[in-house]
C-alpha cells in the first residue's frame, strides 16, 4: 500500500477570506445574480487610456517581451525614483529599488532577506491578513499587537513599549487595509527612530499611498535609512491585474533582494513594466480616480448609519471603512454571507483581519463607481428596515 504522503505544516495558512468572497461573487455573477461589489479591494478603474495606447504599441514594436533584468527595467526604476522626489522630496537610488510582481511577491522577497526562521514579525491588527499568512509560510512568527479604536487602529510608540513580547520586524500599513486609518505623522517618526536603535526591521507597506483624503501620507524614507518600503501599482495606479510593484530597499538588501529575484521570479511581467512607467504620465487622470473613492466614502459616511451600521473608522486614506457590526452580529463571516444573500452586496468579514475581534467588525470596500455605491446603500438600507 502505498505510503500517505505528508503536506507542509507551513502550508496550512488560513484562507484570504477577501479572495475567497471574489470567487463566490464571479460565481454568482456568472448565474446572472446581480451583486455589488464591496468585498475585494480593487479600482473600478483600469490604467488610463494613454499607458493602454502605448502598451499596444509596444507588443506591436517588440511582441517577443522576454524577461527584464530580475530588479525591473532601468527606465522604470529611474522613473519611481523621481516619483520619490516629486511627490515626497525624498532622494532614492535607482539602485535600491526591485520591481516585483506585485507587491505580494515583494513581500516574500524583502522577508527572506532580512529575516531569518524562526524570526518575530509584528503586526498590528485589524491588519491586512496576506502579511500573517506569508509570514507563516515562510516559518517566521507573527506578533499580533491589538491596536485601539482611540488610536485609529494605528500603532503608537506607547503601544509597541507595551508590548510584552519581542519582535525583531515589524509591519506598519497607513493608510491601512482594512481600517483605511492613517498612522499619526509624530508617531511613525517616533517609531521609525526607536525601531533603529532597537534594530528592529520597520516594513512600511505604503500599497495606498497617493489615495488620501486630507494630508498625504508620508513615506518611512523620509524617517529611516534601515526601513523597507514596498509599494504597488494595484491601488493608486489601478493596475490591479498587471501584476506589478516595487520595493526600495538599504542597499545591503538591495543586493540581496535581487539574487533572491533572480531565481524566485526570474522578472516582474514585462508589459506591465512599460505600461507603469507611461502611467506616471497620467498622475491627474489618476487623481480623478481618489475624487471618484473620495464622493463614495462621503456618500457611505452619511447612508451606513441609516443602514443600522452608524460605527465605523475615520478612513482618512485608502477605500475601505471597517464597521463595527456588534449590535448585528456574533460572527461576521455568516454576517456577510447573509448579506450576500439576502441584499446581495458583498462585504468583508473583520475575522479576516482580526482573529481576536474581527467576529463583531466588516470590511466594506467603496472603489466602485458612485451609482454602485448609491446602489448599495439603498440595498443595506432595505435589508436592516
Ligand atoms: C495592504 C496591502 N498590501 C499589499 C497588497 C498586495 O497587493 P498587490 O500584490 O496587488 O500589490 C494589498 C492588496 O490588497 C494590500 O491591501
Amino acid at each position: 500500500m502505498a505510503k500517505t504522503l505528508k503536506l507542509s505544516d507551513r502550508s496550512n495558512i488560513a484562507v484570504f477570506r477577501a479572495l475567497d468572497i471574489l470567487r463566490q461573487v464571479n460565481e454568482r455573477e456568472a448565474t446572472g445574480e446581480n451583486i455589488v461589489r464591496m468585498g475585494a479591494g480593487q479600482p473600478c478603474f483600469g490604467a488610463p487610456q494613454g499607458a493602454l495606447d502605448y502598451a499596444v504599441e509596444v507588443i506591436k514594436r517588440d511582441p517577443t517581451q522576454g524577461y527584464t533584468e530580475a530588479v525591473g527595467t532601468p527606465a522604470l526604476r529611474e522613473r519611481i525614483a523621481q516619483y520619490y522626489n516629486d511627490y515626497y522630496g525624498v532622494s532614492v537610488s535607482p539602485a535600491q529599488i526591485v520591481i516585483t510582481t506585485g507587491s505580494s511577491s515583494g513581500f516574500i522577497l524583502d522577508f527572506i532577506a532580512a529575516f531569518d526562521e524562526g524570526a518575530r514579525i509584528a503586526v498590528t491588527t485589524p491588519t491586512y491578513p496576506a502579511y500573517r499568512n506569508i509570514l507563516k509560510s515562510l516559518n517566521l512568527q507573527v506578533v499580533e499587537i491589538e491596536s485601539r479604536a482611540e488610536d485609529n487602529y494605528q500603532p503608537t510608540l506607547d503601544l509597541l513599549k507595551n508590548c510584552d513580547e519581542d519582535f525583531d520586524g515589524l509591519i506598519i500599513n497607513s493608510p491601512s487595509n482594512p481600517a483605511g486609518t492613517m498612522i499619526d505623522e509624530i508617531e511613525f517618526e517616533k517609531i521609525c527612530l526607536w525601531c533603529e536603535e532597537r534594530g528592529i526591521r520597520l516594513i512600511s507597506d505604503e500599497a495606498y499611498h497617493g489615495i488620501t483624503y486630507g494630508e498625504k501620507a508620508q513615506t518611512a524614507l523620509k524617517y529611516s535609512d534601515t526601513a523597507i518600503v514596498l509599494n504597488t501599482f494595484s491601488k493608486y495606479f489601478a493596475m490591479t491585474g498587471w501584476r506589478l510593484g516595487w520595493t526600495v530597499l538599504p542597499l545591503d538588501v538591495a543586493e540581496r533582494v535581487k539574487k533572491l529575484s533572480e531565481s524566485l521570479f526570474v522578472s516582474a511581467p514585462t508589459i506591465s513594466q512599460h505600461v507603469a512607467y507611461k502611467v506616471f504620465d497620467y498622475i491627474d487622470e489618476l487623481d480623478t480616480y481618489v475624487e471618484c473613492y473620495r464622493k463614495n466614502r462621503e456618500i457611505l459616511m452619511r447612508e451606513l448609519p441609516l443602514a443600522n451600521i452608524p460605527t465605523f473608522t475615520n478612513a482618512a486614506g485608502a477605500f475601505y471603512v471597517y464597521a463595527d457590526v456588534h449590535h448585528l452580529t456574533n460572527d461576521s463571516e455568516v454576517f456577510c454571507a447573509r448579506m450576500l444573500d439576502e441584499a446581495h452586496v458583498s462585504t468583508t468579514p473583520g475575522v479576516d483581519f482580526d482573529l481576536t475581534r474581527g467576529a463583531h467588525g466588516i470590511r466594506i470596500c467603496y472603489a466602485d463607481s458612485e451609482e454602485k455605491i448609491i446602489e448599495a446603500c439603498k440595498r443595506l438600507k432595505n435589508w436592516q428596515s
